[in-house]
């Protein structure tokens, strides 16, 4: 198990008003939506339930019964799943499944794909109605205002995709007080995701993979950011990148990603199981011996 990063808090059974502060036992972080309606939760069954949530912040409703905050209730906010590809194909297949929230690209998935960016990009627009980011391949600020606003008109839902350099959170800061989503990329620390959410990043792409692949541990990047970005309710979303398995989904979902970008492949990859393949095979042959039919 991975080690446990802060104290988290979950309705316990006492005290009966305010806050109670325990250790979870089964996940380091949680995510907080101060935003989210709180709901009374049934006083006969207040804790019987995994809650998701935490106790209502003392004020003068602190003398009612203790509620419960719902802090990602999924019906309002679910985990967002992005298509790391240029492919469109793919794209699509994942697309009818309902499976695909957004699509990220970036010049080694355009090479990649061996298409033109433009009409790429503008193909996947056509039918992913969330995020899709297009990435800015100029070093200095100017042209890469100018390069993000060609590539914001392709379609309303570009997200304009630059590095977390100096000059890439100068147009950030442009792009985003434009009204443009950006996407800022290649983040490799806290401190890079603190500063891109100060330059007004629409989503922060930290890679998990490539911190792996140099022996750092790229979910406990994931997880500060989520705690500095929780701390002070910035609005900037997670959107975990470089993701290699389908662990990696998982783990940036209990960690509290807001966004997973993977390949279709990882995708695809979280419905295996051995077991799956295993009783199915199993149920097959007995099937076939009963001699029956259904159609
Ligand atoms: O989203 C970023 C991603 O495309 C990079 O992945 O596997 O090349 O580190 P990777």
């Amino acid at each position: 198990p991975r080690p446990q990063r802060h104290l988290d808090e979950i309705p316990v059974a006492a005290p009966p008003f305010g806050r109670a502060i325990v250790q979870h036992p089964a996940q380091g972080f949680r995510r907080q939506d101060p935003h989210q309606i709180a709901r009374p939760i049934d006083p006969l069954q207040p804790f019987a339930f995994p809650c998701r949530g935490v106790w209502a912040k003392p004020g003068p409703e602190s003398i009612q019964p203790p509620r419960c905050t719902p802090r990602n209730p999924p019906e309002e906010n679910p985990m967002k799943f992005f298509i790391d590809t240029a492919d469109v194909d793919a794209i699509r297949e994942l697309h009818d499944l309902g499976m695909v929230d957004g699509v990220t690209t970036n010049p080694s998935l355009i090479l990649k794909s061996g298409r033109d960016i433009l009409e790429v990009t503008k193909e996947i627009c056509s039918f992913v109605k969330g995020p899709v980011s297009a990435e800015v391949v100029s070093l200095k600020a100017d042209e890469m205002l100018a390069e993000g606003r060609k590539l914001a008109a392709i379609a309303p839902n570009i997200a304009v995709k630059v590095p977390l350099t100096w000059d890439g959170l100068k147009a950030c800061k442009v792009l985003s007080g434009e009204g443009f989503m950006v996407n800022v990329t290649l983040c490799f620390s806290a401190n890079q995701a603190l500063i891109a959410a100060k330059a007004g990043a629409t989503f922060i792409s930290p890679f998990i993979g490539r911190l792996d692949d140099i022996n750092l541990d790229g979910l406990d990047l994931i997880g500060d950011i989520r705690t500095i970005y929780d701390n002070y309710d910035f609005k900037t979303q997670i959107l975990a990148a470089s993701i290699r398995t389908a662990n990696h989904v998982k783990d940036c979902a209990m960690i509290g990603a807001d966004v997973v970008t993977a390949p279709p492949n990882v995708i695809k990859a979280l419905a295996s199981h051995v077991l799956t393949d295993k009783g199915l095979d199993q149920f097959t042959k007995d099937w076939a011996k009963t001699g029956q039919k259904i159609l």
